[in-house]
């Protein structure tokens, strides 16, 4: 069996306010991942710090972006295309964040940016999850809709390049993370998801959890939620909290 790495990503979000701090904090990230052996960091800052961090980048610690538009050029103000970001080293690409789909990215959106960020050969996280638990289960078809949306058309073998990162919104930002051993149920059903879409599942397919993941509880989630990783959004922003979840992961 191919031994993947698993990953931990670091969405930024819009922080930190200076280009000097996202420098210190993508250095002391850096300086604290050497001798990583199971685990890949990726740091995904603002659109404007990818060109400064660009030089920052080493075997374990990467860059990504939090979106980009599908379009390669053209008459598109203010977007930023996958091929522009090739440049600067961004490997990875967050793609329909529940922050941007509740500024109204739609499941069709985030399919032509999946599609296109696997045709310019870097690799899409693509965030999926819902925003409320119902007692019926309604939230699994919520799921499966954006897991089988956003990858229509995908070659399966490109699927080594695609990552889904299960989000639930509820989770995002607040206190409450999900237990390792609930989030094993998810992993198993997104899992069902893509073998009834693809078959038999390449090893190279990863699947992350996202939401109020902090030093106390990474541990549980990746060992017992059998996931390949983690998405981090506040504490990726703390190099000591960061460190300490990468190493976590990194332990199992
Ligand atoms: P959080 O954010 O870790 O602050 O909950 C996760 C995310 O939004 O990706």
């Amino acid at each position: 069996m191919k031994k993947i790495k698993k990953l931990v990503v670091g969405n930024w979000k819009m922080n930190p306010k200076t280009v000097g701090e996202a420098k210190k904090l993508a250095t002391g990230v850096k300086r604290s991942s050497r001798g990583l052996k199971k685990t890949h960091v990726v740091l995904c800052p603002p659109y404007v710090y990818l060109a400064p961090l660009s030089t920052v980048t080493s075997d374990t610690v990467l860059l990504g972006s939090q979106d980009a538009f599908y379009e390669p050029s053209g008459s598109h103000t203010g977007e930023v295309s996958f091929a522009q970001l090739d440049q600067f080293n961004v490997s990875f690409v967050i793609i329909g964040h529940s922050e941007r789909r509740a500024r109204g990215e739609t499941d069709e959106t985030v399919n032509k940016k999946v599609n296109a960020v696997v045709g310019e050969g870097m690799t899409a996280i693509v965030c999926v999850g819902e925003k409320v638990r119902d007692e019926h289960g309604e939230y699994l078809s919520h799921i499966r809709m954006q897991i089988t949306t956003a990858l229509r058309d995908v070659s399966k073998k490109l699927l080594d390049h695609v990552v889904i990162a299960y989000e639930p919104v509820w989770a995002i930002g607040g206190s409450r993370a999900m237990t390792g051993q609930d989030v094993h149920e998810m992993s198993i059903f997104i899992q069902k998801t893509l073998r009834d879409m693809f078959g038999v599942l390449s090893d190279g397919m990863r699947i992350l959890y996202g939401g109020s993941v902090m030093p106390e509880n990474a541990h549980d989630i990746v060992s017992n939620g059998h996931v390949h990783g983690l998405l981090v959004g506040r504490d990726s922003l703390r190099v000591e909290s960061f460190v300490e979840i990468i190493r976590a992961v990194d332990s199992i």
